[in-house]
């Protein structure tokens, strides 16, 4: 989708101001997961993330985005991604994915959790565990001198490595830095080898989103809801990550990714 588009390669100054986007984004999801409960509708989360994010002087970046009206996105049970808050109460046994971000001095942050309301089992316990650790995988596959596709070989991999699970193709992770959205697409499937070199100074958004069905999506009539075609439930993680001499640095992760990196033995910038 942003074939042909130059890279936008940050200066460690301004990869540092990344990285305090990336903390308000990480801290303001980890709010949110808190407030998370049965009887919580997705607008009262809004309105959660809205005033953490506004209280840390940065600004949401979805707000306004092509028009779309909330500081987060709430994507419950069969919905995958850009579900709107709004009057919608979250019930024992939901699945809710939140996707946030933050502006900090014009540099962008941007992730997504998976969490579960009250009980949800073990099928969806385990959706929810392949999805985010494939996104931890897709970020360690990432090496100075590799290709953006390295990242996504490695997500596909591991999910099909863990069961029958469809991978969403529709929506794939992007670069990011001085917008939300830059190029290039980060797909969640496909060969490795191929894509822009992986440079520092490179931002990348990597979102693993997969079912428990189908990889085929609809987009609801509100024009930005997108569900599953088949109605099977979702999970999606998201992080922003950028690569370093001495190793990744996960922008949108409290400890930088130090902890999870360093279980899959690779080197972190913030360890
Ligand atoms: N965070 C989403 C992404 O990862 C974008 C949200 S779309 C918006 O690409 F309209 F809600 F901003
Ligand atoms: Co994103």
């Amino acid at each position: 989708m942003f074939r042909d588009r130059k890279l936008e390669i940050k200066t460690p100054e301004q990869i540092a101001v990344m990285r305090r986007a990336g903390v308000v984004v990480a801290e303001t999801l980890e709010v949110l997961r808190e407030a998370v409960a049965p009887g919580v509708t997705t607008g009262e989360l809004d309105k959660v993330a809205e005033r953490h994010i506004r209280s840390m002087g940065a600004t949401p970046n979805f707000l306004g985005y092509r028009g779309y009206p909330a500081t987060i996105c709430t994507s419950v049970n069969d919905q995958v991604v850009h579900g709107i808050p709004g009057d919608l109460t979250l019930r024992d046994g939901d699945l809710v994915s939140i996707d946030c971000g933050a502006i900090v001095d014009g540099w962008h942050g941007d992730a997504a959790i998976t969490v579960a309301v009250g009980d949800v089992g073990a099928e969806l316990g385990e959706l929810m565990r392949v999805c985010e650790e494939s996104l931890w995988r897709g970020m360690a596959a990432a090496r100075l001198g590799g290709r953006v596709t390295d990242i996504s070989h490695a997500i596909e991999t591991y999910v099909r490595g863990e069961g029958g699970y469809g991978i969403v193709e529709d929506y794939v992770g992007h670069g990011i830095g001085s917008a939300m959205h830059l190029p290039p697409s980060v797909p969640n499937y496909g060969r490795a080898g191929k894509g822009p070199a992986l440079v520092r100074g490179l931002a990348l958004a990597v979102e693993p989103m997969i079912t428990l069905g189908t990889t085929e999506t609809e987009v609801l009539a509100d024009e930005w809801t997108v569900v599953t075609a088949d109605g099977s439930w979702s999970a999606h993680f998201e992080h922003s990550f950028t690569l370093t001499p001495t190793g990744a640095l996960v922008l949108t992760a409290l400890d930088g990714g130090a902890a999870k990196l360093a279980e899959l033995g690779v080197a972190c910038a913030a360890s």
